[in-house]
């Protein structure tokens, strides 16, 4: 190499050296090996040498032009891997811990108004009982006092299952069922509350879905009548709804209690708000829970949890329940 071809490779090495970035480093490539370059253009110059010179003098050229390659190609690849590395550091994400600020969730306004109810009555005293949401025609009718022919069957728009032997099988239509389950395992005195998932052939609507909510109640004991019925609505209705609400029952017609009434609740503006059926538990049904009679009574209510917690949060349709949109659910 020439003097000069030693200073342009030394200028091209400096700045190399001095490069901060990929950037930095593709506009030095163009400045000492593009078209402009100085090495570039002392190629052309080439031909003004006389011809013994020339092979030497482009040997040595191009062992310049070499060295700068190799420079560079070498800083090229450093300085990606060190970009990369950098970029990858800022974007890692610390996967073992939820950044404050974020928001967790909370229980569903129906699971919220469940757990209420199951606290209010737990204070009472009862005991929190559960069945299966497949239940066979026994237990949903039969043994609640509705034999296969009784017409108050077709009021409960029941789905079946295909399951075992035809119109065996249902999806419960009512928490009733869990009053037999709970007689048939355990001896009285009985005190139990039952939350759960019911289903009916309905088409969903602003006060009707197929699926939604019971909560039933079952106090068997000895001695039991009317009159502690009434007494266990009305506790009810102070314990969950507070101060100024009362209850009352209303004469109705179920098969599964004898005498059978409707409860309702009035709110402190003086208005009537319609909430279950209840009364007292049929001989029938006591049998069919193994419990005779002639020792033991009862009282059974039943009635459903959405509209309760649509009440509660101020909310006018059934179906926002189930849409599951963060933007309605966050509210409450
Ligand atoms: N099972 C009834 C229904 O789904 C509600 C009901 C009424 C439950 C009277 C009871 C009761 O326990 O005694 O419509």
């Amino acid at each position: 190499m020439t003097s000069a071809h030693e200073s342009m490779v030394s200028a091209a090495i400096a700045a190399i050296g001095a490069a901060a970035s990929t950037v930095e480093l593709k506009a030095i490539h163009a400045a000492h090996l593009g078209k402009q370059a100085p090495l570039t253009k002392a190629k052309s110059e080439l031909g003004n040498l006389a011809p013994e010179d020339r092979k030497a003098a482009g040997q040595a050229l191009n062992t310049a032009r070499k060295t700068v390659e190799a420079a560079l190609a070498e800083a090229e690849q450093s300085m990606a891997r060190a970009e990369l590395d950098a970029q990858l550091a800022t974007e890692t994400m610390d996967l073992t811990e939820i950044p404050s600020g974020t928001s967790v969730g909370h229980a569903h306004i129906v699971a919220q108004a469940w757990e209420e109810l199951e606290d209010v009555f737990v204070g009472m005293g009862f005991r929190v009982a559960e069945g299966p949401e497949v239940e066979t025609d026994w237990y949903n009718f039969d043994a609640l006092n509705l034999p296969p022919e009784h017409p108050a069957r077709d009021g409960f728009d029941t789905i079946y299952v295909n399951h075992g032997e035809p119109g065996q099988t249902v999806l419960r239509t009512h928490t009733s069922p869990v009053q037999i389950r709970t007689m048939l395992d355990q001896k009285p005195p009985i005190y139990i509350v039952a939350p759960g998932r019911v289903f009916r052939r309905d088409t969903a609507d602003a006060t009707h879905m197929p699926v939604f909510h019971q909560i039933e109640g079952l106090v068997v004991d000895k001695g039991i009548g009317l009159a502690h019925l009434a007494g266990t609505i009305e506790a009810f209705t102070t314990a969950y709804f507070g101060e100024g609400f009362s209850s009352r029952l209303r004469p109705n017609h179920f098969p599964f209690t004898e005498p059978s009434a409707e409860f309702d609740i009035q709110r402190p503006d003086g208005s009537w708000l319609e909430l279950g059926g209840c009364g007292v538990v049929h001989p029938h049904v006591l049998r069919s829970g193994g419990i005779d009679p002639e020792e033991y009574s009862g009282f059974a209510f039943g009635f459903g949890i959405d509209r309760l917690a649509l009440l509660k949060f101020g909310v006018d349709d059934l179906r926002e329940l189930f849409t599951n949109d963060v933007r309605f659910l966050s509210q409450f």
